[in-house]
């Protein structure tokens, strides 16, 4: 089957693991760091307006919109979105990167922001994706990606761009239908946002408080 459907039908699969995991705090580098991260990050830009793009259950959308912001959050999987709702007063809508590409959504723009925190996995899905969105930023609008930081395969002697096996470690046994994924190195990264057409590209990268190990970067950048 198409690798980018088996990341699909993955979420579908274990949409109830992950609101669970979520819910009982259950990723320790996301308690440790990188939630704190992305909301810092964000909430230091002032949006007034966010689209969460693959927003999951909402928690993110939910932080933000507890500091005033109006919230946006799309996903594939309608049991995340379902769940959103619950949480977060916004505009949740279920939908593919393929539907925000194809402009095929209900979604209003443009927003101030737009974030996508661990939601990037494919590789087609995530170029047509990237290349639309300056099209939902309002002028002088930010986009904030979060994604697991690329020297972490430096340490596995696999430091190349391609479609890597993937797997549920430590997550638990319940979560179900591990599939691959589609890793970029840093230069891939940045080359990718811009030649989707952003510019002013910077990234920090948030780092474990104990060992102060990379956990994650996070790119920020600007339409051209
Ligand atoms: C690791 S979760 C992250 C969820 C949320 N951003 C968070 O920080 O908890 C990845 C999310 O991306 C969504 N996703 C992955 N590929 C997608 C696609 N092609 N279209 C829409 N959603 C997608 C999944 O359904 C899932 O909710």
């Amino acid at each position: 089957m198409d690798k980018e459907q088996d990341i699909i039908q993955s979420w579908q699969a274990n949409a109830g693991n992950w609101i669970r995991i979520i819910e009982t705090d259950g990723i320790q580098s996301r308690k440790i760091a990188t939630n704190k991260a992305i909301i810092d990050i964000i909430s230091a830009h002032q949006p007034v307006t966010v689209l969460d793009i693959g927003c999951g259950e909402g928690w993110l959308a939910r932080e933000l919109a507890q500091r005033n912001i109006t919230v946006s959050g799309v996903d594939a999987i309608p049991e995340l979105i379902a769940k959103a709702k619950e949480k977060v007063k916004g505009d949740f809508v279920v939908a593919s990167y393929e539907d925000i590409a194809e402009h095929s959504t209900s979604l209003k723009g443009p927003f101030d922001a737009i974030v996508i925190n661990f939601a990037l996995i494919g590789k087609e899905s995530t170029e047509n994706l990237l290349k639309t969105l300056p099209a939902y930023l309002s002028p002088g609008g930010h986009l904030f990606i979060q994604t697991l930081h690329p020297h972490s395969r430096k340490q596995m002697d696999d430091y190349e761009s391609g479609w890597k096996t993937g797997s549920w470690d430590g997550l638990g046994d319940q979560f179900t239908q591990p599939y691959q994924w589609y890793f970029r190195t840093l230069e891939d990264w940045l080359q990718l946002l811009n030649s989707s057409g952003f510019a002013k590209i910077y990234f920090t990268e948030p780092l474990n408080p104990q060992t102060r190990q990379q956990l994650s970067v996070i790119f920020v950048c600007t339409i051209k």
